[in-house]
Formats: structure tokens, sequence, C-alpha cells
């Protein structure tokens, strides 16, 4: 019942921001009728997945009311800065925009500028942004409300005065609002919102707020409408995708999902982010490996090789348990790749600990590893705990690891020198206009001669040479069925 309630008001939602974008529309219109040249957005965005598909949603609005692409802040009218907060150098970021702004709001009096997303969800920040940059910033909402963009930029227009619109958590999910992709052939599709793992160094349930996740009918309407518009390759968000489904009134597994998804027709390829190795279940290790269309590559966060670590992190799995779960993969899928994000220097970890982490990192032969020094987050449980690590030690530590990944790597990729894939073709090399480059179903980066007319097809090629980051192949002439040649 309460299901239907929501279903019902995102609706009625939907159509008063539409009411809105249509109103701007027809502002901006008679503006450009009057002879004055179109108006122009900037969008700039700093963080995960999450946030890159939250932006495509905002500019997907921007165009409906309008506005065409600037280059620049310097040559835009709306200005919005989508921000993170995960860790200390993503705020100072935004922080040194808006010094920079300052300046610019002198020249340029008339931009209207727009800061949304985790950052503003932070106790404080708010009040910083009144106290410090009132004259710079005209709007300011969250993560839960950037569907009403629309709005609150028609009352930003309307009266002058600056809108702050910050809401603590919001359970409904908006549905079928506009949005813009920048890749016509891949797609990002949310399946859930929110997280409630309340990993001890980790600000996003207190930005994102509680789990939720979205009907798979409405997921699956959106990937077939992408499907009928080109796109091939899709990726479900979620910060936990392996819970998916838990609070929906008919729960259903993220492996059904997949199923799911994977019976439309058009889409070649699956892949989803992020999987807490806690959650991975044997249906969805089966399920990967049973339906061809979904990707041979997961995205496993270590974070810590140690238990005690671990423990302290509330990542709920262990040493051995995380490496168990990478062998059963691989027994599963032989030619699975497997990237992951680790932290270095959480409170208390010590040399051993960090050891721990290198022995995982040996034996799991990452293809990427995404790693990051410790940032003491304020809210979160480690920020008061004892023993926090110094930088310089952090510092000695991050090095050391790289020294481990990086040839690590080196080594993944000359195992695939001699096989042939299938890879889907994105774009034209930026050092070389007759070489072409796109992914392999592994998600390796891989370059070969060729021409534009292959951008977006799935081409099977031979892999040649190991350029440690990337591969360099030749063309197979013949057909790809799917993934497989
Ligand atoms: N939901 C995803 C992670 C999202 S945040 C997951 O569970 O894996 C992306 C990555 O940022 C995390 O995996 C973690 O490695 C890193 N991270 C999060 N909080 C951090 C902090 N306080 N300091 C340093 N890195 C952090
Ligand atoms: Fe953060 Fe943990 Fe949730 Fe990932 S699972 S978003 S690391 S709390
Ligand atoms: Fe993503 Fe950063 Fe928010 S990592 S969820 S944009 S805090």
């Amino acid at each position: 019942m309460e299901e239907i309630r929501l279903a019902e008001l995102s609706g009625e939602e939907r159509l008063r921001q539409m009411e809105y974008i249509a109103k701007i529309r027809s502002e901006n219109d008679a503006w450009e009728a009057a002879g004055n040249p179109k108006k122009k957005y900037f969008s700039f965005v700093m963080g995960c997945q999450m946030n890159t598909h939250d932006s495509e949603k905002l500019v997907g609005m921007l165009k409906e009311m309008g506005y065409a692409e600037g280059d620049s802040e310097t040559d835009a009218d709306f200005i919005i800065y989508n921000t993170c907060c995960i860790r200390e150098n993503a705020e100072q970021k935004i922080y040194g925009k808006l010094g920079w702004l300052k300046h610019y709001k002198k020249i340029n009096p008339n931009a209207i500028v727009a800061i949304c997303g985790c950052m503003m969800q932070q106790e404080g920040v708010l009040q910083t942004i009144r106290r410090e940059y009132r004259r710079v910033v005209d709007m300011v909402f969250g993560t839960f409300n950037i569907y009403k963009l629309p709005e609150l930029l028609y009352r930003r227009l309307e009266t002058g005065k600056p809108v702050y619109d910050i809401w603590q958590d919001y359970e409904e999910v908006v549905e079928d609002l506009p949005r813009a992709r920048t890749n016509p052939f891949k797609a990002s599709v949310n399946i859930m919102y929110g997280c409630n793992n309340f990993c001890a160094y980790c600000i996003v349930p207190y930005v994102r707020g509680r789990e939720r996740s979205r009907e798979a009918e409405a997921v699956l309407a959106e990937v077939k409408q992408l499907a009928a518009d080109g796109v091939k390759e899709i990726t479900l968000l979620g910060q936990n995708v392996n819970s998916y489904g838990q609070t929906l009134e008919h729960p259903i597994s993220f492996a059904k999902l997949l199923q799911m998804v994977h019976e439309v027709e058009g889409i070649e390829r699956i892949r989803f982010t992020t999987s807490n190795p806690k959650d991975i279940s044997d249906e969805l290790i089966a399920t990967m490996a049973e339906y061809p269309k979904i990707c041979n590559n997961l995205h496993l966060p270590l974070q810590a090789g140690s238990d005690s670590v671990l423990q302290r992190m509330n990542r709920k799995y262990t040493k051995e348990s995380y490496l168990e779960q990478v062998k059963k993969l691989r027994a599963a899928m032989p030619d699975i790749t497997l990237t992951t994000d680790i932290i270095i220097g959480f409170p208390g970890e010590t040399e051993e600990d960090f050891q721990d982490t290198i022995d995982v990192v040996k034996e799991a032969k990452y293809s990427i590893g995404y790693t990051f020094m410790y940032s003491k987050r304020t809210g979160t449980p480690a920020a008061t705990m004892d023993n926090q690590v110094p930088d310089e030690v952090m510092r000695e530590r991050f090095e050391r690891l790289l020294g481990v990944l990086n040839p690590g790597i080196a080594e993944l990729h000359k195992d695939f020198v001699g096989r042939e894939m299938v890879v889907l073709v994105e774009e034209i090399s930026k050092n070389d206009p007759n070489v072409v480059t796109g992914r392999a179903e592994n998600n390796l980066a891989v370059y070969f001669e060729g021409s534009s007319d292959l951008i977006g097809k799935m081409v099977p090629v031979k892999i040649v040479y190991n350029k440690t980051f990337y591969l360099l192949a030749e063309r197979i002439l013949g057909e790809s069925h799917g993934n497989s040649i």
C-alpha cells in the first residue's frame, strides 16, 4: 500500500517539475526571440558515479529549460557544482572554486551560482556558505532534492533572492525526469539510493540517507528506453548493489534483477557497482557466470586486509572470507578481472596490518586498484578513534602499496597478450587519428587501428601488446556475437 502511495506521489512531483521546466523554457525562448544570445550553463561534478549520474539529470533538465552548454564558468549564465565530501581534498577543491567565484562575481554579478550534492548535506556547510559566500552562491540544495532544480531555479529567477533547500531525508524516488547522457552507447541506471552499512570511516550514509531501492519495473522500463535509444552497455548503480530489493514491498534479489535486465534486447553488456564483499551471494556468482551479457569484471572494494582493521571499519568480512570470495569468483569465471578500493592509514593501522593488505593485493591480482589515504570525516565513528596514523607514515605506506599494485597490474595484462576479445569502441584515440579505443568485456582498455565508423560497435580483436595500463590489439575480421567471437 505504502509503495503505491509513494509511486503516485512521485508522478505528481515529476509533473510539477515539468511545469517549472516549461515556464523557464518559455522565458528563455522569449529572451532569444528578442535577439539575445542563448543562455548557457556550466556543470562541474566531483565524486563517484552516483554523482556523475545525478549531474546527467541536472544537465538534462537544464537542456529542457532551453540552456546550451558553456565551455567554462566564464562562458555561463548558470553555474552548477555537484559536490563530494568523501575525503577532505574533495571539499577543499570546492572551497577553492568558491574563492575564485568571489572575484568573478564582481566582474559578472548576473551569473547564477548553484551548489548541490553530498557536501551540502554535511552539518555546518550551509552556515559557512551563508556566512562567507553569501554574495557568491545563489542556490544551495542537497542530494535528496536534485530533481527540484527547475522549481528552485524558477524561484531564484522570480525573486532574485538566494534559495537554500536542504532536506535531511526523503524516501520518494522521482522517476522519468529528463536527463542528458555523455556517451551515446553507455549509460548508468540507478537501482538504489543511500546506504545502511555505516563503515566507520565513511560519510556516505550521513549525506545520502537510508538505503532504498527502485522498483524492478521502473529499472527495466529505463533500461528498455536506453536500449531503444541505441545504448549497448549499462551500469547498474548503488552504494551496495548486493542488498538491492530488500526494502521493496515484494523483495527480490540483485541476482534476479540482473536476470531480468539480461532479457532486454539491444543491451549487450551489463556492469554494476558497488558490491560490498560481505554480501556477494553464490546466486550472484552463478548468475554472473551463466548470463553472457553480464561482464566478467567486478569491483570488490577491499579497504584493508587486516582482520582487526576490517572489524574496526565495520566491514563485516575477514581477510580469509574475502580471499574465499575471490577464489569462488575465479573458479566460476576464470577470465574475470577484479578492481578494488584500498584505504591506507585507517586509525590504529600497524605495519603488520598493512602487510595483510599487501598480502591480499598480491593474491587477488587486481586489474585496477584505487588507493586512498584515510581522511578524517567529522561525524563518523573513525574520526574520534585513538591512534590516528601520522601523515608521513601514511604516505610511506601508500608508496609501498603502489609498488606492489602496479607491477601486479602489468603482470596480469601480460596474460591477455595473444587472446581474442570483443571491444566496444568508444572513440578515436586522442594521440592518433587512425587508432580507436574502447573496452573489452573485462573492462581493460584496448587500442587498435580503425576509423570513426567503428564507434559504438562491438569489434573482435586479438591482443598483441601489453602497454601496462592498456593493451594494443589487431582487428580480426568477422562477426562478434555479443561479448564473444
Ligand atoms: N559504496 C562504495 C564506496 C563509495 S566511496 C563501497 O562500499 O565500496 C568510494 C571509496 O572511497 C571507498 O571504497 C573507500 O575506499 C574510499 N573512502 C571512503 N571514505 C573514505 C575516507 N574517509 N578516507 C579515505 N578514503 C575513503
Ligand atoms: Fe560507505 Fe561502506 Fe556504504 Fe560504501 S558500503 S558507501 S564504504 S558506508
Ligand atoms: Fe559519491 Fe562523494 Fe557523495 S563519493 S556518494 S559523491 S560523498
